[in-house]
């Protein structure tokens, strides 16, 4: 069974958060890694299909047959599906798709977007005690692998435990904690006082989260730990920058962090623009400079490829992947 003590987690984040990027998180030292967000209802729309040519279990979208979601064996048993819910029995259906190809599934309880709250999803469940804690004890009791929940904090530390013990109460054997209210932004300071509060007075681990601005280097995960009394910490931005931030030895070179994620994206026939999307996450301000320019102009994942030498790479097995049968049909990015 999972075990959340002691762990260096990859966070959920859409569009960032694909096979690729939790593959790559893995290689660098991360001992979970969580999905993008998926809702509930869209992932109820694919059918479950094994993919020989490149060894995946795709679940994939009946309605234009895009990819929901890619996993593969490597990351079975360190794979956290995260999903965007406000029922019950809708995430425990899809929860019990995906039973078998994950190592757990985690409830979001902390987004703050218009899309999550007008449907009753991510922090808006922080308002509805009862039904997030319905949606727990429903997954809690129907599962043979571990649930878990992701949360921000509330207006106090009184308040934040309030609601944490109520979750703890349905049987979840995790919670990760984002050190902010939902009207803070990223750029806001983080409260780890409030994380620690909460993860002295309850049972099960708390995950802490929200000290990427921060975490530059690997060692300064050590402080964040210190400050949230928390043995396990969840990275966000800090690895949508430079995945290595996993590294115990330190982190690499942007460039040998795009070429390691660049293959594994062909390797695992990642969409072009999904692609695109993390490789302009790693560049930031660097999309300004002539090289930046070019790979912006890009549209194959070769032309990509190219610009870090790696053209031939992405041809040969692009090639390889055609002979072999594969459908280039991908989930499409807005
Ligand atoms: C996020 N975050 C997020 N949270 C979540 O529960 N589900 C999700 O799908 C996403 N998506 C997402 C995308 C991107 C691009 C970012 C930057 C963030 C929030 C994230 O997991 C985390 O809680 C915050 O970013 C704070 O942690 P850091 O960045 O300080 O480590």
């Amino acid at each position: 069974m999972l075990s959340y003590e002691n762990k260096l987690i990859l966070a959920p984040m859409v569009r960032i958060g694909t096979l690729p990027m939790r593959l790559l998180a893995l290689r660098y030292g991360a001992d979970l890694v969580y999905t993008e967000e998926l809702i509930d209802w869209k992932f109820l729309r694919s059918k479950r299909k094994y993919n020989d040519t490149l060894n995946t279990i795709d679940y994939v979208d009946q309605t234009d047959g895009t990819i929901v979601f890619r996993t593969c064996d490597k990351e079975k048993e360190k794979v956290i599906l995260q999903l965007g819910t406000c029922n019950a029995e809708r995430a425990l259906k899809v929860a019990k798709l995906v039973e078998n190809d994950v190592a757990a599934i985690d409830i979001n309880m902390g987004c703050p977007k218009e899309f999550s709250i007008k449907g009753g999803m991510g922090v808006a469940l922080l308002a509805q005690p009862e039904k997030a804690h319905n949606i727990l004890t429903t997954l809690v009791e129907n599962l043979s692998i571990p649930v878990s929940c992701k949360i921000r904090i509330l207006e106090t530390p009184e308040d934040t435990l309030k609601v944490v013990e109520k979750l703890v109460s349905s049987g979840i054997k995790a919670i990760a904690i984002h050190g902010r209210t939902r009207d803070e932004r990223p750029q806001h300071a983080v409260h780890p006082d409030v994380i620690k509060y909460v993860a002295e007075r309850i049972s099960i681990p708390v995950i802490a989260n929200g000290g990427s601005k921060e975490i530059e280097k690997h060692h300064h995960i050590q402080a964040f730990k210190e400050m949230t009394g928390c043995t396990s910490v969840m990275l966000a931005r800090a690895a949508e920058w430079n995945c290595s931030i996993f590294r115990k030895e330190g982190l690499l070179p942007m460039d040998t962090v795009i070429k390691e994620y660049l293959k594994l994206a062909v390797d695992y026939d990642n969409s072009p623009s999904n692609t695109k999307y993390c490789v302009q996450n790693i560049l930031r301000d660097l999309q300004e400079t002539p090289r930046g320019r070019k790979f912006l102009d890009c549209q194959t994942l070769e032309q990509i490829c190219d610009i870090w030498e790696l053209g031939e790479y992405c041809h040969e097995k692009q090639s390889k992947y055609q002979k072999m049968g594969i459908q280039g049909r991908w989930q499409v990015c807005p």
